[in-house]
């Protein structure tokens, strides 16, 4: 068993301000163990995670990957030379970035935080080379107004408050994510029924040719939470 990373740097103050891993983390942190073989498999590159927040996931997978790995790409260095798993993490609360940079720390994981939306400025680099996407979103069902001003205030209220039926913020990613994902990237996404489960998986499908499956689901209280994993459909057209 992966042991959940090490937190107790963080305060009831960075909590104030900051998403407190919850039941829909755990859920994540328990769908990466369970693909821990398929994903040191494949030898990621970059590793991007939307939404950070205290840098537990992003930690948990570096867990999982270790520090380095030997790369299996074409290169004209070496063959055998070493290459780091880059952990990229974004967040539009720019304290939730200085919690992954500390948590990373503490962790001894190299977490690069970046406070911006979504993939913002990193996107066009990072066009078809991102092996694991991860984003665990702000999913909760709001008026539209208040995931808009959630979104602009950067702060806590932007870690749940979905909009419509809790996809405003998701569906602005889920436009843009094949762009990100490489050839055999894959994309862990956490949603509730809500969200519309089998329509998102559907138009994930019919739009981008990303297929998907359900690796793990759990009721947690009042919710019931699913982690989805999207891949490349087989043949799917290369239209990003
Ligand atoms: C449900 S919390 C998840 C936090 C952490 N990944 C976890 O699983 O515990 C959602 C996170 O997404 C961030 N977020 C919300 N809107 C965002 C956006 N447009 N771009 C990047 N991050 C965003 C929030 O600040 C919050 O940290």
């Amino acid at each position: 068993m992966i042991p959940t990373p090490d937190l107790r740097h963080l305060t009831a103050q960075d909590y104030d301000r900051v998403y407190e891993p919850a039941e829909d983390t755990f859920l994540l942190l328990d769908a990466l163990e369970a693909d821990q073989h398929d994903l040191k498999r494949l030898r990621p590159l970059i590793s991007l995670e939307i939404g950070s927040g205290s840098g537990c996931v992003s930690a948990f997978i570096a867990k999982i990957l270790g520090p380095s790995v030997r790369t299996s790409r074409p290169t004209h260095f070496s063959p055998s030379l070493t290459s780091s798993t880059v952990y990229l993490c974004t967040d539009i609360n720019p304290h939730a970035c200085r919690c992954t940079h500390s948590t990373g720390h503490h962790n001894a994981a190299p977490l690069d935080p970046i406070n911006t939306s979504l993939a913002g400025p990193l996107a066009r680099r990072l066009h078809r080379a991102v092996d694991v996407v991860l984003f665990n979103p702000p999913y909760v069902p709001t008026v539209p107004d208040e995931a808009d001003d959630a979104q602009q205030a950067r702060g806590i209220a932007g870690a749940w408050a979905g909009g419509v039926d809790g996809m405003g913020v998701t569906d602005q990613f889920l436009e843009r994510v094949g762009e990100l994902m490489s050839d055999r990237g894959r994309f862990y996404l956490v949603a509730v029924p809500e969200n519309d489960v089998p329509g998102i998986r559907e138009r994930m499908l019919r739009v981008h040719g990303l297929q998907s499956e359900i690796v793990l689901s759990r009721r947690a209280g009042r919710e019931h939470l699913f982690v989805l994993r999207f891949v490349r459909a087989q043949g799917a057209s290369q239209t990003n």
